[in-house]
């Protein structure tokens, strides 16, 4: 098995079956009729595996038909339907002429294609322009005979990056107008214990504003549990991502299955275990607050699921998914590129600047290697608060005298790049834009809309209301030269009712929503593409794959105490790589924990992610001016490793409650950028043993320290205190490295191993 026959179908026995590199996932024609789930897991041989089908099909052909609703209920199948006696979660159910929801899929045929389908108006992987043979797609058909549905799964296999990729098209090819009530991308059924036999456990992350990305293991009980979002976005409360971990799941050993959804709005992340056995996960757009209605030759895309498995731990699941984000789905120019290291006047100045305070924040920051201002919120209209102006997309004179032109201009002349935030989905009931369009706003005809952050959302979903936007946002962006967007998102949808649509299709405009939203940043980077656009919800609260296909970064958490970071970007980054995570140093005490952790520690900290600064660089001391040059010129030196390199946690503070420790390594293994943080002090524990993962062990590494936290300006790294050791990858990683331990808390280190030619 090569890539190049990936997916391979015996039509003859009925099973059809793909291959990544370390993976097989295969299915097979139950019953002569319907698509049944056979195996999902490590890489097996190409043997026949029809007598899997005997398991999905535990019964007699005369007896299937004798108890149709016992085969159902107990067989394995790959995308279930609605009604026929399976009484597990559905992956479909549509509504036809009569009324009746019966939704009986029957299999139809298949294709394969050497490449791999985009979806239209939604993000989707794509194969690689220097790797194109890296994936291959098979779709499969199935119809329900009655109505006319037809329903084309697609799988795409991911050779190199070990992801099954699956979305999946509906298609009205009856005579008579159908409701989709729900449409999910994936639905697999599995064994519910890993290899060992030991049932597999629930891994999923939660959180809020300013504690995002929280990991949780839960065991799975009997019935439905897992994660979801309602609230017209996805959410700081819940990733899309599903797991399924074995009970001792480490970042080295133990199975994994990882899912995450590529929307950005309501989604279902879900899990069954059945009592006659097996688990049934399903991923889609939540079915709750959906339905759409679908005319006769009218096509339905449900957007893409990514399914990774990996037998050696979470490590090579995150890996897996890095590589794909990175190569596979982050597009435009910035995809492999750095980013300019920016500085943001948000925490520095909130609604309080004007462009002599932007301009001496630029000047001292462009002193100390930072490349680009980011204006924040409260340039526009006539907002000094959160109260009013979204919408009134045009520049506050009264702060920004001489407009954004001459600002724009001064910071050209200085060699900054400038870049901007807005909040475009959103209106200010205190607004001109409200004032002349009051029917934009999302809510229901003659009731009082709800306030969030005393702020409305505008209806996406229609098309004027997208093209004013647009034009809004177009107009600003030619008005001077800017490199840079935050988009930002800051409440949920509520009282849900559109202008635009019939009573009986008011059910679509969550997902009409979400639509609009990526028409809208799709236009926007069609009109600039050299833009570097920058993702944000409250912090993280619409951090997901999808947005990841608009923007190579996005802004992990409002919340920039580095201590709190530790445990935040853990959780990140576990499933998205390093280059898309938004990070920033900012002053201490912490605007929103009051904490005080070192300078140094919080560049640190900010390295592994996009890096850049929120806070106000004119009131630091010299001291920290310096810190902030070698953090820049350290950003420039690690930076193309940080980004492309592969990721391994090999401690982690949030579990032993002392110390963090984290590496990434070239793809070549030729080099590795090491952070150990020593979180809290702990009396006699002079030092910490850390077995280095991930470097070649045959190969002989230099291993130096080369920035401590301990160490100010003043008081320089001496060689002697720089070189640590020489050893091959095998001596690291059984052997290990010894950390001395910092006197006092929040303390970091970092070390670069660079091979050694023998
Ligand atoms: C929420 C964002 O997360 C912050 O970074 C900041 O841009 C504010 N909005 C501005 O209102």
């Amino acid at each position: 098995m090569t890539k190049q026959n990936s997916i391979r179908v015996d039509e003859q026995q009925g099973i059809l079956r793909l291959d990544t590199a370390n993976t097989t996932y295969v299915m097979g024609i139950s019953n002569g009729l319907y698509l049944g789930h056979l195996y999902y897991g490590a890489k097996i041989p190409a043997d026949d595996l029809s007598y899997r089908t005997a398991l999905t099909t535990p019964m007699s052909p005369e007896n299937i038909k004798k108890d149709f609703c016992v085969y159902m209920d107990s067989t394995d199948f790959e995308y279930p339907g609605w009604g026929i006696g399976d009484s597990r979660e559905g992956a479909i159910k549509v509504r036809d002429a009569l009324g009746s929801t019966r939704t009986n899929l029957i299999y139809k045929g298949y294709r394969i294609s050497s490449s791999k389908a985009l979806i239209p108006g939604l993000p989707a992987t794509f194969a690689s322009e220097s790797d194109p043979e890296d994936v291959s797609t098979l779709e499969v058909d199935l119809q329900d005979p009655d109505t006319g549905l037809l329903v084309t799964l697609f799988y795409s296999a991911f050779w190199a990056e070990d992801i099954i990729a699956r979305h999946v098209e509906v298609r009205n090819e009856g005579k008579n107008e159908l409701v989709l009530e729900r449409v999910l991308s994936a639905s697999v059924d599995m064994r519910e214990t890993d290899r060992q036999g030991k049932d597999l456990r629930l891994m999923t992350f939660y959180g809020i504003w300013a504690r995002e990305f929280t990991k949780e293991i839960r065991e799975i009980g009997h019935g439905r549990t897992g994660v979801s979002s309602i609230i017209g976005k996805t959410n700081n409360r819940a990733q899309p991502f599903l797991g399924l971990v074995s009970q001792d799941i480490t970042q080295v050993s133990g199975e994994v299955y990882g899912l995450n959804f590529l929307y950005s709005g309501n989604f279902a992340s879900m899990v069954e275990k059945n009592p006659n056995g097996g688990l049934r996960v399903s991923v889609g757009i939540h079915p709750e607050e959906f339905s759409w209605h679908l005319a006769p030759g009218e096509v339905f895309y449900a957007p893409e699921v990514v399914m990774t498995y990996s037998c050696c731990g979470l490590g090579k699941m995150s890996r897996n998914f890095h590589d794909l984000y990175r190569k596979h789905l982050i597009r435009g120019s910035y995809k492999d590129r750095k980013r300019p290291i920016l500085i943001n006047n948000w925490e520095a100045t909130y609604f309080d600047f004007d462009t002599e305070k932007l301009l001496a924040i630029a000047k001292k920051a462009k002193e100390c290697g930072i490349e680009m201002l980011v204006m924040d919120d409260g340039w526009f209209g006539k907002r000094n608060d959160p109260d009013s102006s979204l919408g009134d997309w045009w520049v506050n004179e009264e702060k920004l005298t001489g407009g954004l032109a001459r600002l724009g201009r001064e910071l050209e002349d200085m060699g900054m790049k400038f870049g901007i935030w807005f909040e475009p989905e959103m209106v200010s009931p205190d607004s001109e834009l409200y004032r002349t369009h009051p029917d934009w706003a999302i809510a229901v005809p003659g009731r009082e809309p709800s306030r969030s952050r005393n702020q409305l959302v505008l209806d996406v979903s229609r098309e004027e209301v997208r093209d004013h936007i647009f034009n809004s946002m177009y107009k600003v962006l030619t008005s001077t030269k800017i490199s840079y967007v935050k988009w930002d998102m800051n409440r949920h949808l509520t009282d849900l009712y559109s202008a635009g649509l019939p009573d009986c299709r008011q059910g679509e405009l969550l997902h009409r929503f979400v639509l609009g939203v990526y028409d809208l940043q799709q236009r926007l980077l069609t009109a600039f593409p050299d833009l570097l656009l920058e993702n944000c919800s409250s912090g993280g609260a619409r951090f997901d794959p999808g947005m990841l296909y608009f923007s190579p970064q996005i802004w992990t958490s409002d919340d920039t105490d580095a201590y709190e970071r530790i445990r935040i970007q853990e959780g990140a980054q576990m499933l998205y790589p390093l280059s898309c995570l938004g990070a920033h140093v900012s002053v201490c005490p912490n605007h929103v924990t009051g904490r005080v952790v070192p300078f140094k520690t919080r560049g640190h900290i900010a390295l592994s992610g996009t890096f850049g600064y929120e806070l106000d660089i004119t009131k630091l001391s010299e001291e920290e001016h310096e810190m902030i040059r070698q953090q820049t010129a350290m950003y420039h030196k690690y930076n193309d490793l940080i980004r492309t390199g592969d990721f391994y946690r090999m401690a982690s503070f949030r579990e032993n409650g002392f110390f963090d420790c984290y590496g990434v390594v070239s793809k070549d293994k030729s080099e590795m950028l090491l952070t150990f943080i020593h979180v809290m002090n702990q009396p006699c524990m002079p030092t910490r043993w850390i077995s280095i993962q991930g470097l070649d062990p045959d190969k002989l590494y230099a291993v130096e320290q080369v920035d401590d936290s301990t160490i100010g300006p003043s008081e320089q790294v001496t060689d002697a205190t720089r070189k640590v050791c020489q050893a091959h990858g095998a001596t690291l990683a059984h052997a290990g490295l010894i950390v001395p331990c910092r006197y006092g808390d929040f303390q970091s280190v970092l070390y670069r191993i660079s091979e050694v030619k023998e």
